[in-house]
């Protein structure tokens, strides 16, 4: 693990032990290996919450850490080394490894898990773990707390971490930063050469095979299903088949971005396939380019969340009246909530090891202030359906959405995914290949 890694994941578990207070313990298990069929497993990918407390990246591992004023520890529960196995599936930390490279203060092998965990809970008045996330998991727990309660030494409660720690995941530090313009950045290459490559290919998997070559020669895998929309597939919003062809004279939408060290990017550019916006998909892009201006220049301490998507709604909305897709007042359209017939999803979400990241949105039932740390994304859209007869017909099957990865500062918030052009001469100019 580099040591950069490693220190931040001990500061990490020093904060949380230090929300939970020395009464209290806590265990936060790692994803498992799941089986696709005899032999075959998906691709493994950590749990985001274990990956934060410890960079460790392999199944079958429980985390636990037991707060102490003379002394906290972390004892992570993993696999022992075998080399037998290690032939077949790859090297293993193994327990020393645990304690030599992660930073653990004691390891014991995953099996002994039942045996040992009871005396780790011993005099804990609390255990705070991922409550109700997997119903077998919160049996375990239940069972490690049981079995001391009949001898009087149990922990009183069972209580959800994940609120803490989620509030941690929250605010990004300087290291998560980093990481994640690294994984913007690489993103923001493969949707330029997906632009670049359009002219080349025929079909939506072709394009969709470029932003894989991209990511898998920056070492990197997607951080979720890539979108690669042709003409009036980007009005399905999670449109994932990517497999009809292209037209030459449609948009293309692509929603695509990879993870780098496990922390997300997600960006979303539209493009015209011919190099040459039309009139109409001009003055669609337009409005949602103008919308998402001025929601990122909405992503700041002074503004809570809502004052974002507020922002794009606002914009979408007189654009939509000017050009006659929208018809009645401000006042009306926003009564009736007409325009989500066309804007029908929120400007974004927060961004971190999880595409859609974890973090409340409202704090005592109102919008949550932004704080310098925070990402974003900040993604409106238009979208109208191919079949609509409420508007003329030159307008169906346009469907523009525009989603860059926002960083919140003190000052001006910082585009992590700049380097994907969007101003329509810069697209254009990619796409024609100038
Ligand atoms: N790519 C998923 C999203 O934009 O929310
Ligand atoms: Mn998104
Ligand atoms: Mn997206």
């Amino acid at each position: 693990m580099d040591s950069k890694l490693h220190k931040e994941c001990q500061r990490r578990r020093a904060d949380l032990m230090g929300m939970i207070g020395v009464q209290a313990a806590a265990i936060i298990p790692g994803a498992a290996q799941k089986i696709r069929n005899n032999d075959v497993h998906y691709p493994f990918r950590q749990d985001s919450d274990f990956w934060y407390l410890t960079g460790f990246d392999e199944p079958e591992a429980v985390l636990v850490l037991l707060p102490d004023s003379s002394g906290s520890r972390s004892i992570l529960f993993c696999r022992e080394r075998d080399l037998k196995r290690e032939q077949w599936d790859g090297p293993r930390a193994g327990l020393q490894g645990a304690i030599d490279d992660y930073g653990m203060d004691d390891a014991f092998p995953i099996t002994d898990i039942d045996d040992i965990m009871p005396g780790l809970l011993e005099g804990r008045e609390q255990v705070h773990f991922p409550l109700g996330r997997d119903g077998e998991f919160d049996q375990q727990v239940i069972g490690w707390s049981r079995y001391k309660r009949k001898q009087q030494l149990m922990p009183e409660e069972l209580v959800s971490i994940t609120h803490l720690l989620h509030e941690l995941r929250l605010i990004k530090s300087q290291y998560e930063q980093q990481a994640m313009r690294r994984a913007a950045e690489i993103s923001a290459r493969a949707h330029m050469r997906a632009m670049r490559m359009v002219k080349n290919v025929t079909n939506e998997r072709e394009l969709m095979a470029e932003l894989m070559h991209e990511f898998t020669w920056s070492g990197c895998q997607p951080a979720y299903e890539p979108i690669v929309a042709g003409g009036a597939n980007a009005c399905v919003l999670h449109y994932i088949a990517n497999d009809e062809p292209l037209n030459e004279n449609g948009l293309v939408l692509i929603d695509s971005a990879c993870e780098f060290a496990c922390y997300a990017a997600d960006i979303t550019r539209t493009f015209p396939a011919s190099g040459r916006f039309s009139a109409e998909q001009k003055a669609i892009y337009e409005i949602v380019l103008a919308a998402q201006h001025a929601a990122i220049s909405t992503a700041t301490v002074e503004h809570n969340w809502d004052a974002v998507h507020a922002a794009a709604q606002s914009v979408i909305i007189d654009g939509l009246l000017d050009i006659g897709i929208l018809s009645g007042s401000r006042e009306q359209v926003l009564d009736t909530k007409s325009y989500q017939r066309y804007f029908m999803h929120k400007t974004g979400h927060w961004l971190g090891l999880d595409v859609h990241d974890v973090g409340d949105y409202q704090v005592d039932k109102l919008s949550r202030q932004l704080e310098a740390g925070m990402v974003m994304t900040v993604e409106p859209g238009i979208y109208i359906a191919v079949d609509d007869q409420t508007v003329e017909p030159r307008w169906r099957g346009i469907g523009v959405r525009i989603e860059d990865d926002v960083l919140v500062t003190k000052a001006e918030p910082e585009i992590l995914s700049r380097l994907a052009p969007k101003a329509i001469d810069e697209v254009e100019a990619l796409v024609q290949g100038e």
